[in-house]
């Protein structure tokens, strides 16, 4: 290598079925980036890397891929019950880590994730992609930018005739990304959780679910999540004290509306005078780029490695998506009593992120 030429960052990846080649591909087109070893325990989607990207060496054994000191960070795309080992290993192994979502199946889990990575000044970072798509954060931009005002409350529906899981619930699999994004949005988690939900399908599985939120500033959000569903909706509702915002990620284009739409309430002059002024004014629909959500967080995620900045969903942030997702699903088995949700302590303090 040329003097003052700086060496690229070694990555592998580890699971390569459904999502993991999404994440190579934009792993490999991405500048000072070298993709050096796919790992999974079938040789046969190995196979497939090997004759779709011939200069990646691939394996069966994770214990080569943490051998190799080329290797700089790892990034973990297999079923979630694996999570936790692979990270861990990855950790201990000096490497720094990408998981996918949810960071684990199990908070204490997380923490003990979160605690190590900050114990060896190492990067985890986890894949809530949602957080990464261009009108999720043109949402944030309006939020933050009092566009809407105060934020009253907020309703999502992601419902599909989904794929059922033979493992995990409809909250762990769907509720999770309405999570990862409201966090986001509202700089806050929620604080309790009333979920009622039923297995229309598989009795022990809840394909459907209803998760009502409340959040510290009083925020309520309700997030409707089904495998079962005539149609496909993923349409969230933000209603602000100013205007109001649709965002319908099933839109090919104008994904996200803001409706200069409101109630106002005027003190009255004399007793018994009660007076609520209605507006409805423009709809306007947001310009909003069209960069790959997968590329962007990607790039976050080497940068963060390079800069040492924190990652925007930060192993933190999944710790407390993974929280939540946990008293979600203890109202659930309560037939809907309210749960409080508690982010596990950190043994390294995590500041002012709650
Ligand atoms: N961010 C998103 O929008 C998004 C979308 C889909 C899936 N995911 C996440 O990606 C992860 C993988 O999901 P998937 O649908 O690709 O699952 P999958 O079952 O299709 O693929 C997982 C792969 O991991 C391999 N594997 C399992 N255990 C392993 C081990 N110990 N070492 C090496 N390889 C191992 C399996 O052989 C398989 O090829 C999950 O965490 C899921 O939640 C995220």
């Amino acid at each position: 290598m040329p003097d003052g030429a700086v060496a690229p960052l070694g990555v592998a990846l580890v699971g390569y079925g459904y999502w993991g080649p999404n994440l190579l591909r934009n792993y490999m087109e991405l500048p000072g980036v070298t993709v050096r070893s796919v790992c999974d325990r079938r040789p046969e989607v190995l196979q497939k890397a090997q004759t779709r990207y011939p200069s990646v060496t691939v394996t069966v054994d994770l214990a080569d891929v943490l051998a190799d000191d080329d290797v700089d960070a790892v990034v973990i795309a297999t079923p979630v019950r694996t999570h936790f080992p692979i990270a861990m290993a990855a950790l201990e192994a000096g490497k720094h880590v990408f998981v996918e979502k949810p960071i684990t199946d199990d908070s204490l889990h997380a923490r003990r994730l979160v605690d190590l990575a900050a114990d060896r000044s190492l990067v985890l970072m986890v894949g809530h992609t949602f957080v990464f798509s261009p009108p999720v954060r043109r949402v944030k931009e309006l939020i933050d930018a009092g566009e809407l005002g105060d934020i009253y409350f907020v309703t999502t529906q992601r419902v599909n005739l989904g794929l059922h899981q033979k493992d995990v619930s409809v909250i762990w699999d769907l509720a999770t990304h309405d999570l990862s994004i409201l966090y986001y949005w509202l700089d806050e988690a929620a604080e309790t959780v009333v979920v009622t939900g039923r297995g229309c399908v598989t009795a022990s599985i809840p394909d459907v679910a209803f998760v009502n939120l409340r959040f510290p500033s009083g925020v309520i959000a309700l997030l409707d999540v089904a495998w079962l569903s005539p149609v496909k909706l993923r349409r969230t509702i933000v209603v602000g004290s100013d205007r109001m915002l649709l965002y319908d990620d099933t839109e090919a284009v104008e994904k996200v509306k803001i409706y200069d739409h409101g109630v106002d309430f005027k003190d009255p002059q004399t007793f018994g005078e009660f007076q609520l002024s209605y507006r409805t004014g423009d709809i306007v629909a947001p310009k909003i780029d069209m960069t790959e959500p997968l590329f962007s967080e990607a790039s976050h995620f080497i940068n963060c490695i390079e800069t040492g900045e924190r990652p925007i969903t930060d192993g933190y942030a999944g710790l407390r998506v993974v929280a939540s997702l946990e008293s979600a699903e203890r109202s659930l088995n309560n037939h809907g009593g309210a749960r409080r949700i508690t982010v596990p302590r950190m043994a390294v303090d995590a500041g002012d992120r709650a």
